[in-house]
């Protein structure tokens, strides 16, 4: 499969027909013998906003709207989609069934990851009923997926709030510091753990989070509790490959044997650390910041994703509206995901504005 010829079909079939760059990521699981290759799209964090009535914050369902309609005019077809969490902004149901609603629309068949702004209202109740299992498995075309729900959190916070509202609204926030870490739990880790049991360590493996299964910026929850205990299961396999989203950002980084890959959000771009409160940065060393050319522009620092895993290793082509495409890829002699482009020459750290 050709990655450029899809992507330029993307821009000039997507951009023709809808006017516009859209936020989603196309994953290409590739083997050696290319009859087995396929692909699949990936989405996150629309943050689906309920004002009153049948009113909804537009800017975030026109980035919705849009990724939607690209993945249904991708070609060839993805085989499925993964929805990575977040598509509620404070978790109700309006939110919930309008965001499902607009990704109705899509024609492949949608798979979903939690994520917090989806979980602290009801504590995932209504969410599951709508969806099933917070967290599975599942095996496509010689790939072993794995969903994770990484956005709980320690008992005692979660009964300390008078309300629901409360609790949601604290949650909901990026550096509230009455907030909670994310942690993925000692029963889904048992649960992880008899899962991978029967997977034989040459099989690629794909683990999708909301969180970083990596611990990168505590104050603004960038981060999960046992990441570390969640690596060491998945230590023992030759390919492993992890995708979270939550950050609205470009990241990477290679721990070991995983290498991890942030994806853009449909809704809007979170500033790096270093560019907002004149915070050190706690990103991931590999990483090279995102270029935030105008930050009045909305659509700016979200963007798109391509994606080719080459046996469990991964491409990633990012495109952003009006900005420098960038591209992040594996490199087998230094064993870590790199920018093709800007690894050697960071770019500097942007200005508060
Ligand atoms: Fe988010
Ligand atoms: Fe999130």
């Amino acid at each position: 499969m050709n990655t450029l010829s899809r992507r330029s079909f993307l821009k000039r079939g997507a951009g023709a027909a809808i006017g516009g760059l859209l936020p989603l990521s196309l994953v290409e699981v590739a083997f050696a013998d290319k009859r087995r290759n396929f692909t699949f799209a990936y989405i996150s964090d629309s943050h689906i906003q309920h004002i009153k009535g049948n009113q909804f914050v537009r800017n975030w369902d026109r980035g919705l709207i849009r990724a939607v309609a690209e993945t249904n005019l991708m070609d060839p077809k993805p085989d499925f989609v993964m929805y990575g969490g977040d598509l509620a902004q404070l978790g109700t149901k309006a939110e919930l069934d309008h965001g499902l609603e607009l990704l109705g629309a899509l024609r492949p068949h949608t798979r979903f990851v939690m994520g917090e702004h989806d979980y602290y209202l009801d504590l995932g109740e209504y969410w599951s009923k709508l969806l099933g299992p917070q967290y599975y498995s599942f095996d496509h075309k010689g790939v072993h997926f794995v969903v994770l729900n990484s956005i709980l959190t320690y008992d005692k916070w979660i009964n300390k709030w008078s309300t629901p509202e409360e609790r949601m609204n604290v949650m909901a926030g990026l550096d509230n510091p009455l907030g909670s870490p994310f942690m993925v739990g000692a029963k889904q880790r048992a649960w992880l753990k008899q899962d991978l049991a029967k997977v034989s360590k040459d099989t690629p493996v794909v683990v999708f989070s909301h969180s970083p299964l990596q611990k990168i910026y505590k104050g603004w929850n960038f981060w999960t509790e046992d990441a570390e205990q969640v690596q060491a299961l998945l230590k023992p396999f030759k390919q492993v490959t992890v995708f979270y989203g939550h950050v609205h950002q470009i990241q990477y980084n290679q721990i070991g044997n995983i290498s991890f890959y942030s994806a853009m959000a449909t809704a809007w771009p979170w500033p790096y650390p270093a560019t907002y409160n004149q915070k050190p940065s706690h990103l991931p060393k590999l990483t090279v910041e995102m270029n935030r050319a105008d930050p009045f522009f909305e659509r700016d620092a979200t963007g798109w994703q391509f994606i080719d895993v080459w046996s469990g290793r991964a491409t990633v082509h990012y495109s952003l509206p009006e900005n420098t495409p960038r591209t992040v890829a594996y490199n087998p002699k230094t064993r870590r995901p790199e920018d093709t482009r800007y690894q050697k020459k960071r770019i500097p750290p942007q200005k508060h504005y």
